[in-house]
């Protein structure tokens, strides 16, 4: 069965790896990610965010992960990324997912508290998992716009108050990472990570994990960060691999060959990030 993904977090924190959340788009991409992490002994995050909630359904996303959780031996959480509406949070909850995040991190600081803390409230009682986002992570995900003067970093007194005010299992902090590909290095804020570390226990989230040189991503998994969201990249991977297939063959119009090729290129690239981040060998 799914399992909710706090206790995860809570030891890959305490052991110093990072367990990496993958965006699925396709039953292909699932399938893909969850091979990876049987292979390489990993503990897997599975995550869809709003617009692929709507794009395959609920219950067809939980159905697939859920029967990826029996069919595998190492753990599986299902996490609903980046939502801002409540209603579909309760939804995702009753449906199966073992993880959600509420992102008011483009509200004022006491709505964030207001709005984390009820969702917290309700996902306790489901023994579901909670982020919330403070400070704002710049770039694109899905409907989620930030421009690069509008992102701001997460306050480190902030986030213990935040913790302490709502209870929520775990943060992501915004440190100076963006999602999508970066133009330069990104300009991540490493001494603020550890202030950060060093206020709240919870295990911290990595948004925006795409793009991020080796040494930079094993810097902050070192530091506190616990869950390692990766999204761009892998659909990038997918979508460039499609291309590949029909322009090398462009008679071969036999999804099952295409599909194929497409999923054992983002299984790659799952397994060199789960290597990345730590979280081989650790189920
Ligand atoms: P990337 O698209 O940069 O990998 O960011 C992923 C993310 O943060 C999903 O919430
Ligand atoms: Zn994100
Ligand atoms: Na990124």
């Amino acid at each position: 069965a799914l399992v909710s993904s706090t206790p995860l977090l809570i030891e890959a924190r305490q052991r110093g790896y990072g367990i990496v959340a993958f965006n699925v788009h396709t039953l292909e991409m699932l399938q893909a990610v969850v091979e990876a992490a049987e292979e390489s002994r990993s503990p897997l995050i599975l995550q869809t965010t709003v617009g692929t909630v709507k794009h395959l359904g609920i219950e067809y996303i939980v159905g697939a992960a859920q029967t990826a959780a029996r069919r595998v031996s190492v753990p599986i959480a299902l996490h609903l990324d980046h939502c801002q509406d409540f209603e579909l949070i309760l939804q995702c909850m009753r449906a199966g997912y073992t993880s959600v995040m509420i992102d008011q991190s483009m509200h004022p600081f006491e709505r964030n508290v207001e709005m984390t803390r009820k969702v917290v409230e309700v996902a306790r009682a489901l023994n579901v998992n909670v982020e919330a986002e403070l400070g704002k992570v710049g770039g694109v995900e899905d409907d989620i716009r930030v421009e690069d003067d509008k992102a701001t970093l997460a306050d480190p007194e902030e986030c213990r108050r935040f913790v302490e005010l709502t209870g929520v299992p775990t943060l992501a902090p915004a440190i100076g990472t963006a999602h999508g590909i970066y133009k330069g290095e990104p300009d991540i804020d490493f001494r603020r990570i550890e202030d950060i570390a060093g206020k709240v226990e919870v295990p911290l989230v990595l948004h925006g994990g795409s793009g991020i040189p080796e040494a930079q991503i094993k810097r902050c998994v070192s530091l506190g960060m616990a869950k390692i969201n990766v999204a761009t990249e892998l659909k990038n991977a997918f979508s460039l691999s499609l291309q590949q297939s029909f322009a090398a063959n462009p008679d071969d119009l036999d999804p099952r060959s295409y599909m194929s090729a497409a999923k054992q290129t983002v299984k790659r690239l799952a397994q060199e990030k789960m290597r990345l981040s730590g979280c081989a060998g650790k189920a």
